[in-house]
Formats: structure tokens, sequence, C-alpha cells
């Protein structure tokens, strides 16, 4: 098994390794000596899993209870905020107590924010079970709910106490999920390790899960431990995303699943920046050939002066203008400051 310590504001681990999802409560045991546990998943996940995770816990002595809520992104607010709240009131949980986050990120988000607010603040554990949320989102403390004004406008920092990451859960996901979790890791490659880089485009990437996501977790890992409130480095990981978060909210959320929408926006990016001699040549095709191994889109057909004024709108609060990821080699990521016209511009190609 692999572990990977984050040392953070508290220090966790994570655990990696196939197979491990019945061991869960004893992993558990290690870093928490009382209390009941939460289950808190979707009905997808629970399908699959939620016995096995129950089992184990019950094992533990934790007596745990489940709430399972419908997956998908539109459960990510207020509304199974407050069911979980009130399960968590309903079934006496204290302060004491704890919740375990089984799914992909938005479980993860979700439940974690749960965790950040009940009773001002309880513990939580992450299993992921996506390829976003083991590479990604289980680490870092970042928990948030969406609201009609926006995506993750509501959140806090709250780190896990643990994260048990069973690779093998990867398997039951959909085709164009499993896809779509790829992004994050090709982008973790893209900003901060060309040896994973060559990995993913060289070898065989499920039989290489286990040690993929050691690399990437201690990737995402360093990048939080050395910024937490992400006020600097942490801004790398949006590389892909400035115009990924355009082109999700010009869909509306729906078509267009965050992993594309990050692919779309790397290759973009890497693209102009090509171009424009910020860049090494031949990293874009380099860039294009991994995302196409991993099943991912490249291109888009929405307007880019639509994409440009989606981008403004959510960059209101920042009228010097806008902070731009840019990898000039694999490997490599810089963050490039951008006036409103630079952008502008920079947007045509
Ligand atoms: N907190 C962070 O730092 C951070 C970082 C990146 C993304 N996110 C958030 O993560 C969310 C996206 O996460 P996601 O891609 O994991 O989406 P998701 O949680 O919606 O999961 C994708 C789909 O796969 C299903 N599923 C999950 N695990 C499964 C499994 N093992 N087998 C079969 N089906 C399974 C889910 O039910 C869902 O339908 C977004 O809300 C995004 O904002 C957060």
């Amino acid at each position: 098994m692999e572990k990977v310590l984050v040392k953070a504001s508290i220090s966790y681990e994570i655990l990696i390794d196939k197979g491990i999802l019945d061991r869960t409560g004893e992993f558990i045991r290690a870093v928490k000596n009382t209390g009941k546990a939460a289950i808190i998943t979707d009905d997808n996940v629970d399908k699959y899993y939620g016995d096995r995770v129950m089992k184990s816990l019950e094992s533990a002595g934790f007596s745990p209870k489940k709430y399972v809520f419908p997956h998908g992104e539109s459960s990510k607010n207020h509304t199974t905020l407050l069911g979980i709240y009130d399960f968590l009131a309903e079934n006496g949980y204290t302060r004491s107590d704890f919740i375990v986050a089984l799914g992909g990120g938005v479980v993860g988000d979700t439940a974690g924010f749960a965790a950040a607010t009940y009773m001002r603040g309880i513990d939580f554990i992450q299993i992921p079970t996506t390829g976003i949320s083991q590479s990604d989102s289980s680490v870092g403390g970042k928990t948030a709910v969406d609201i009609g004004g926006g995506k993750n406008l509501v959140g806090a920092f709250h780190q896990p106490r643990l994260v048990i990451c069973d690779t093998d859960t990867l398997d039951t996901l959909t085709p164009e999920f499993f896809s779509d979790g790829m992004a994050e890791i090709v982008k973790h490659g893209m900003i901060k390790s060309a040896e994973l880089f060559d990995i993913l485009s060289t070898k065989d990437i499920k039989a290489n899960m286990v040690d993929i996501m050691r690399r990437n977790v201690t990737i995402k890992g360093q990048v939080v431990e050395n910024d937490e409130r992400e006020k600097g480095e942490r801004m790398l990981l949006n590389f892909g995303h400035t115009l990924a978060h355009a082109l999700e909210k010009y869909y509306n959320y729906t078509g267009l699943t965050h992993g594309y929408a990050i692919s779309i926006g790397m290759s973009t990016f890497t693209h102009i920046a090509e171009r424009r001699g910020m860049c090494k040549a031949g990293v874009a095709d380099k860039l294009d050939a991994l995302l196409r191994k991993c099943g991912l889109p490249l291109t888009d057909n929405a307007p880019m002066d639509e994409l440009f004024k989606i981008s403004l709108g959510d960059k209101k609060h920042l009228a010097n203008g806008m902070n731009i990821v840019i990898c000039p080699d694999i490997g490599e990521s810089k963050i490039v400051r951008m006036s409103v016209d630079e952008y502008a511009d920079f947007l045509k190609g």
C-alpha cells in the first residue's frame, strides 16, 4: 500500500491501493478512537460500495448510519446540505462523531462542507471513488456547494482526517466518467511532473493506477502544503480551468463535464501559448496526443467572445486583471498576470 502524508494545517495520510475499501474501519480506527460514523454517499456509489464500507465500519465498532442522496452536480446544493444536517441531528451525531464521504467530487465537496459546518465543524474522512476525487478533490480541504449565482460559491477550507483511495473503485465508472477524471491527472503532469506525463503517455494507465494516484496526490499535497489558502502556488492547479469554468457556465453546467472542459481549456491555452512563444514548440501536440489517449476532447464550438465575457463575469473582483496559468514546457508551469485587454487579445489565438 502507498502512503502519502499531507502536512497542511492538520496533517493527514492518503492511503492508496487496490481493494482496500474493506479495511476502511481498521484504517479509521488508527486515527479515531471514539465516535460514530455517518456515511454520506450518492445512489450510484451506494449501489456498488455502500454495504462494503458499512460492514467494515460496523466491524470496527463505529455504529455507522448512512445518508444517500441522488447522484450528479445538481445535488451539490443547499437542499442536500440541509438533508445531511437533519440526518445528523435526528440521529444524535455530536462533535466527537465524524462523516465518511464515500463517492466522487460531488459527495466529497458536499459532505465535506457539512462536516466543516455541522456543530461548527466535525471530523471527516474522504473515500474518493472517481478519477477527479482520487487525484484531486479529496486532497486539500476545499469543500463547497453550488448556489443559483454560481458553482462552489459557498464553501469552507476543512481538511480531512484521512483519505482512503481504493483504485479498484474506478473500474465501475462509465467510460465517459473514467475519461473525465483523467483530465486532472494529465493536468498534474503538465504543471509539475514530466515523469508523470511520460508514464501516462507511454504506459498502460489502468495497470499503473496505484503509482499514478500516488504521484498525483503527492503533487496536489505539496502544492496544498505550500499554499493551503490559495494565495499563490495553489493557483497553478487552475491550469486549463479559466476557459473550463467559462465553458461549463456557457453550457449551464449540463452536457460538458468538468474534466472534458478542463481538457479543452488546457489544449486551447497551450496551443495559443505555443503560437505566441510562451511555450516550447511541440508541447501542445504532446499534450493533445495524451488527452486523445485518455478519450478527452480538445476543442469546442462555443464562441470565444462569449467565453471571454463569461470569464470576466467570473472575475469581477480582479479589477487589475487576471491570473492565467501557462506551461512553458511539460512539467513546468507559471502564473501570467494579464490585463483584461491582454486576455481578450490572448483568446484571439
Ligand atoms: N474540492 C476540490 O478541490 C475540487 C477539485 C476538483 C473538482 N471538484 C468538484 O468535484 C465535482 C466533480 O467530481 P466528480 O467528477 O467526481 O463527479 P461526481 O461526484 O458527480 O461523480 C461522477 C459520477 O460518477 C458516479 N460515480 C462515482 N464514483 C463511482 C464509481 N466508483 N463507480 C460508478 N459510478 C461512480 C457518480 O454517482 C456520478 O454520477 C465538481 O462538483 C467539482 O466542482 C472539487
